[in-house]
């Protein structure tokens, strides 16, 4: 029986597993098995925003209640669609579930769009799904690598490129909050890959020595110590979200601060950030990456951007198992995993859950 891994919407500690009908679909649909995902805080962060960025629209469940999106891994079973074949393995965005049906359109070699009519008004990013195939790049023995981290790599990637592109916006040392992220460390990764040698990390004293392992930081500060940070011209790069720490580092480097990027809310219980114009130094901006993406591509073609993030990408992988060690989980534990992602998993681990044998 298909099941899927409700959360409350309002309080995310709140889960339950509900036990649905099997599905019969219509022409045109597919039915995709959800073999295994991957779940760290980017996932918790898809819950705590939302209701502000939409992540609830894309696996509808009852009244207040959602399925939190999870980049994974699919079989199709059953399909619809000529170009589409049982057997078909998808990389892409799926609910925490045992299956999902999609209306795959344009399906060609690299894969297809979901055109369900409740997925149109989303970014087309999270509705492509990858056929994985070696022809794709796939190659099946990576498959938890895949989920794990191409998602976050790539935001780091594009972080890393954007500072680039901008001149570092005059700051000769990069702090990075939430150090510990895979998102944060990975930026950290690509900065010391092309030579910028002030890299500043900002993480909660637990993790001050898996941040020093990595030997990706020039330096690791707790968040105890923020006013240790030199006085240098600085951007602040935020994976936490914390409001008190993002305040603590306006104020302490105030002008020396030339760029404030919140990225992330590893942070999701620390409470409310401080209004913008209250800290002295450069306004918080959010990032958003598919507009460097569009930037890059225009100006590098899009078949060399793909080629840097997939060369990054292969040169990042070759090293993180050093780091983090994957923990693959039945989905019959997910509800243990996801509390201990949803209040803060170890950063040394990386769980996949795996839903059906594959
Ligand atoms: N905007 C974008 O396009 C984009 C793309 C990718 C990721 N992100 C964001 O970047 C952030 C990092 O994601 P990730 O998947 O890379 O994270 P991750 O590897 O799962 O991060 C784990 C780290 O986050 C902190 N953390 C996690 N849960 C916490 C909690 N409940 N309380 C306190 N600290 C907690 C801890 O770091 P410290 O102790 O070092 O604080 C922990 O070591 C997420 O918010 C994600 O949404 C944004």
């Amino acid at each position: 029986m298909p099941a899927n891994y409700l959360v409350n919407r309002k309080i995310l500690a709140e889960t339950k597993v509900e036990q649905t009908e099997a599905v019969s679909i219509s022409t045109g649909q597919a039915v995709l098995r959800v073999d295994r995902f991957a779940l760290t805080a980017n996932n918790i962060t898809y819950g705590v925003a939302g209701d502000m960025i939409g992540y609830w629209d894309f696996f509808p469940a009852g009244e207040g209640w959602g399925r939190i999106p999870v980049w994974g891994i699919g079989t199709v079973t059953a399909s619809g669609h000529p170009d589409l074949a049982v057997g078909d393995r998808c990389y892409g965005y799926y609910p925490m579930s045992s299956e999902l049906v999609v209306r795959p359109e344009k399906v060609n070699a690299r894969g297809f769009i979901d055109a369900s009519a409740h997925r149109a008004v989303l970014p087309i990013v999270y509705n492509q799904y990858s056929l994985m195939t070696a022809g794709n790049g796939f190659n099946p023995d990576h498959d938890n690598h895949y989920m794990l981290y191409r998602p976050l790599f790539t935001t780091s990637f594009v972080l890393d490129d954007y500072f680039a592109d901008n001149n570092f916006f005059g700051a000769k040392t990069m702090v990075l909050g939430s150090a510990s992220s895979k998102t944060a460390f990975g930026l950290a990764f690509m900065l010391k890959r092309r030579g910028y040698n002030s890299v500043i990390g900002l993480t909660s004293s637990a993790n001050i020595a898996f941040c020093k392992n990595l030997g990706l930081y020039d330096v690791v500060l707790s968040y105890d110590d923020v006013e240790q940070l030199p006085l240098a011209t600085s951007a602040y790069v935020d994976m936490s979200g914390n409001g008190e720490v993002l305040n603590r580092v306006h104020h302490h480097l105030t002008d020396n601060l030339v760029n404030s990027c919140g990225v992330g809310i590893t942070h999701h219980q620390s409470g409310l950030r401080p209004a913008a114009d209250s800290m002295p130094g450069p306004k918080p901006e959010g990032f958003f990456a598919p507009t460097q993406i569009i930037k890059r591509n225009q100006e590098l073609g899009s078949g060399v951007y793909q080629q840097r993030i997939g060369d990054a990408t292969q040169a990042f992988l070759d090293k993180v198992d050093m780091w983090v060690t994957i923990q693959e989980r039945p989905f019959e534990e997910l509800d243990d995993v996801y509390h201990t992602v949803l209040n803060g998993a170890s950063p040394d681990r990386g769980y996949v859950i795996t839903v059906a044998p594959s």
